[in-house]
């Protein structure tokens, strides 16, 4: 299975320290929503840093688990938990668990995978018949419609570069109807957008657009996606105090597999 980044280094770490940074709070946020309970089984998927998995062990007591997975296991391989066990793991392929988990969770890894409905299949497969499915993904809109045209030309050349790559995206808003066409039932969908400045109080998402951009703009720029000067501007746009900038949105779609889930498969088929 291939991704985008391949690039485990310090570099990496520090994007998704900043990634981690930003969307931590709407996850957690959204899974105390869910109801996260001591004893609880819980699967990340593409864990990153873990900081998600981590997160929810120290909600469970001192029941539960945690699988925390990735498809490359370096930046979590050293986590040393009670309650969390790491493995390799790729989510295209069939998981190893049927119907185990209270809780399935998600984030900023959907819309890498070109076949996104065997993956949701794979991640619905885990989750037993009553149980939770968050996902958190990206939905670019956001910095179309920003007042900088620099900033809107670079995201415009960024999302060619992932449409090349299979790369999704709108999977934010796409994500829900996915769920619901294998049966799951979508108990809520919303998002978060961060308007972010050059000032030090922004500094996850500087850190993490610079981050992003640093590994793909000469690509772009190669590949004459984007012109230098906009590249340029919109750099500096990035470091100035003055100016506001529209970021991602992310949804998170809190899905639910409905108690008679094999019944109801079983009549569709
Ligand atoms: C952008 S990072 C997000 C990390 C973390 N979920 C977060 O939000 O902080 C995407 C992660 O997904 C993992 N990944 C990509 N394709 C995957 C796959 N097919 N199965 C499992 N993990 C995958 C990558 O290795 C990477 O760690």
């Amino acid at each position: 299975m291939r991704y985008a980044i391949t690039n485990y280094n310090e570099t990496e770490r520090r994007r998704l320290e900043a990634l981690a940074a930003l969307l931590d709070p709407f996850t957690f946020q959204n899974l105390k929503q869910i109801g996260i309970r001591p004893a609880w089984r819980c699967l990340e998927i593409g864990a990153g840093l873990g900081t998600v998995s981590l997160w929810m062990a120290e909600q469970l007591g001192a029941q539960g688990d945690v699988v925390c997975t990735d498809l490359q296991t370096d930046f979590i391989a050293d986590i040393e938990h009670p309650l969390i066990r790491v493995e390799m793991r790729d989510i295209t392929q069939p998981q190893p668990e049927l119907e185990q988990f209270d809780l399935a969770v998600v984030r900023a890894v959907h819309h890498h995978i070109p076949d996104r409905d065997a993956a949701a299949r794979n991640l619905v497969g885990t989750v037993r018949p009553g149980g939770h499915i968050l996902y958190v993904e990206p939905d670019l809109h956001s910095v179309f419609c920003d007042d900088h045209p620099a900033w809107r030309r670079l995201w415009q050349a960024f999302f060619q570069w992932g449409e090349r790559r299979d790369i999704d995206y709108y999977t934010g808003r796409r994500v829900p109807a996915q769920l619901a066409a294998i049966g799951m039932d979508i108990l809520s969908v919303r998002g978060e957008t961060i308007l972010f400045n050059g000032s030090e109080a922004s500094k996850a998402a500087r850190d993490l657009y610079r981050g992003t951009f640093d590994a793909v703009v000469p690509p772009l720029l190669d590949q004459g996606f984007l012109s230098k000067s906009d590249s340029e501007d919109a750099y500096a746009l990035l470091d100035n105090p003055q100016v506001w900038l529209m970021g991602l949105c992310f949804f998170a779609t809190h899905a639910r597999k409905p108690l008679a889930y094999g019944a109801e498969q079983e009549e569709l088929a």
